[in-house]
């Protein structure tokens, strides 16, 4: 077979050679783990950006260079792209031109970009430029940010950093970084601070160029980078804010705790790998409540709720420095690796920080939603709640459940308890430690539990029923039940007001946010407007933070409770945590006219949410 082989010149008007291919390359593209990319062939070491962020354009374009290691006999650097305008691919040595080609596109995995290495040939540099709808990016103008400056972020997790660096996209390779990152516009140079999840600059430069180290080896679903007007607060010795200025002391009083936390977690299961942890508090579009981009975490400004209520969120990205970054789940499908583990890290912290008696709320309404959700399970799909998931090649983003956090949080635990928590501990710091900066199985680890907690004890494995756990969708019966009187005292307060009691009645002395969501998730829907009036005047729920709103909302839906719909229809304009909304347009789906509300708000909504959460909208509402 004979491909074309573009010599590399600008893409759109390239020169077309023809090339044979080694006899090794197979005709069809292989795909792995979700990437073209075959790293036992040649595999990515190191990648060095150098990128001119043009907020005019809208576009990233510059240059990747990427360190190789070869095996024998392998010529071809194969690479993952997404919608990438490739312009020149050159060997580094010489600045020679390679030959390259682009490879069909098949939707959300895109188009591999294979390169004709010379004998020689160490590292390569890609010279390219970002497409129009970027997956990875949100380019927000200073209509969508506090600081009425333009803001660029990008989402790389689970496959989309290929939307802006050619990369081997999967997380079975790790690489390091460096970055050098230059504002095209001047008028924005000394305005606008660029930060990378990599050793961040705290000051704006005057030149508007900033320079990035990443000296730790990464999977490329850490790649991370975001521009704005951002401002830097410390709140511990290793570990600050970045936020626009209008939230920045906000945010600082809001994660003050976070030196607390890191301290806590490196006593649990040991030394904390990255020196720093630090911050950014994105604009409201950020479609996550929280991203573990290793040295700085991506956050959602909901957290930001003035009563530090909902920081377990930044002990879960904190957790994740070990669970998922240190051991990375090897493909998708071991998702549960990754946020499972840090789900019951995340509630090992806060059990210092909130006590346990807090833990064990948010433990039951994980378990609740868990759950809702087998229930929910259509037939065939049933194996998406097992802790190993067979996506079968659909889109990762697509299949996201609570299963590998809630679930794989409860298997944990039940080894936790029966093992008993200082062996547990030993086992995990163990498993830190031994596997660090590796990618993880499934299989592997079942393999290590066996050995090294359970010391082979082939009944007690049956006794877990692991398998079970692992490779079966539901939840198993010897499933952990948290439990907690506060919650019972909510699920009370709830009958008596669906009993008739009036709101201002009832006994909601001290209640933090999981009683909130639980009381609400308790009441009868529908409920009658004059109920729900008393409700709101009596607890301010519209302008309550961002979880208990949602919860709030819920009822609203469920009621059609028509006076709540102007502040749920800001709620959706307003925020882009698909966690938050996604349950809100589901359940406005339900009915006729709640759908064609839904469908009215989200046509204004749309253009200002991340590709992640349309993706996400899209499917429920039935396109966009
Ligand atoms: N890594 C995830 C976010 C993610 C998952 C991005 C899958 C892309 C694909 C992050 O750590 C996370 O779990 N976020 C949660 C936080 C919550 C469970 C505390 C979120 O955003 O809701
Ligand atoms: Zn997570």
């Amino acid at each position: 077979m004979t491909v074309l082989i573009s010599l590399g010149l600008a893409a759109c008007d390239a020169t077309w050679v023809e090339v044979d291919p080694p006899a090794s390359t197979p005709s069809a593209p292989m795909v792995e783990s979700y990437s073209y990319s075959r790293p036992d062939e040649v595999r990515v070491r190191h990648l060095a950006l150098d990128l001119a962020v043009d907020f005019e354009a809208q576009q990233l374009r510059g240059s990747v260079t990427l360190d190789l290691e070869r095996a024998e006999g392998a010529e071809w650097l194969w690479l993952d792209t997404w919608d990438l305008e490739i312009v020149r691919v050159l060997d580094s040595a010489d600045q020679a031109e390679l030959a390259w080609t682009l490879g069909e596109e098949t939707s959300f995995l895109g188009r591999s970009l294979a390169v004709a290495l010379g004998p020689e040939t160490r590292s390569v540099i890609v010279e390219y430029a970002t497409g129009d709808d970027a997956r990875a990016l949100q380019w927000l103008d200073g209509g969508q940010t506090s600081s009425g400056q333009p803001f660029l972020y990008t989402q790389s997790q689970p496959i989309l950093a290929r939307s802006w660096v050619p990369c081997q996209d999967t997380p079975a390779v790790r690489v390091t970084y460096k970055g050098t990152v230059r504002l095209a516009q001047e008028e924005l140079q000394g305005q606008l601070l660029a930060l990378m999840s990599a050793a961040n600059p705290t000051e704006k430069a005057g030149d508007g160029v900033f320079e990035f180290d990443m000296p730790q080896p990464i999977p490329t679903y850490l790649l991370a980078l975001a521009v704005g007007d951002l401002e830097f607060r410390s709140v511990g010795d290793c570990c600050g804010v970045y936020a626009e200025p209008a939230l920045a002391e906000e945010a600082a009083w809001e994660f003050a705790d976070t030196q607390r936390m890191m301290n806590i977690a490196e006593d649990l299961y040991g030394p904390y790998r990255w020196q720093r942890f630090d911050m950014l508090v994105l604009p409201p579009s950020f479609p996550y409540g929280g991203m573990e981009n290793p040295r700085l975490t991506f956050l959602t400004p909901v957290l930001v709720a003035g009563d530090r209520t909902l920081v377990s969120t930044v002990a879960h990205e904190l957790a994740h420095s070990w669970s998922g970054n240190l051991v990375t789940n090897a493909t998708w499908e071991d998702f549960w690796l990754n946020e499972g583990f840090t789900t019951y890290f995340e509630r090992r912290i806060m059990e210092e920080v909130d006590g346990r008696e807090v833990v064990e709320m948010h433990s039951i309404l994980g378990r609740d939603e868990l759950e809702a959700e087998i229930a929910g399970e259509p037939a065939g799909e049933e194996l998406d709640t097992a802790l190993y998931v067979p996506l079968e090649g659909r889109d990762p983003d697509e299949v996201l459940h609570s299963a590998p956090y809630e679930k794989g949080y409860l298997f944990l635990r039940l080894l936790e308890e029966t093992l008993g928590r200082e062996t547990f501990d030993r086992f995990l710091r163990e498993y830190f430690e031994g596997q660090a900066f590796k990618t993880m199985t499934t299989e592997t680890f079942v393999e290590l539990l066996r050995r090294d907690l359970l010391g082979g004890d082939e009944e007690l494995a049956t006794q877990l029923k692991i398998d079970e756990w692992i490779w079966q969708g539901g939840l198993p019966d010897n499933a952990p039940e948290p439990a907690s009187s506060a919650f019972e005292k909510v699920e009370a307060a709830a009958a008596a007001f669906a009993a008739g009691t009036a709101a201002s009645a009832l006994d909601v002395e001290g209640w933090i946010t999981p009683q909130w969501e639980q009381f609400l998730a308790s009441l009868p829907v529908p409920l009658e407007a004059a109920r729900l009036a008393d409700l709101d005047t009596t607890f301010s729920f519209s302008s309550a933070n961002g979880v208990i709103r949602r919860s709030w909302f819920n009822v609203v839906i469920d009621s059609d409770y028509r006076d709540g719909y102007d502040e749920l229809e800001s709620f959706l304009l307003g925020i882009g945590r698909t966690w938050l909304l996604r349950p809100l347009y589901g359940r406005l789906a339900k009915t006729e006219e709640g759908l064609a509300f839904a469908r009215d708000v989200y046509a204004r909504a749309r253009p200002g949410y991340h590709s992640t959460t349309r993706a996400a909208i899209d499917g429920i509402l039935g396109g966009s």
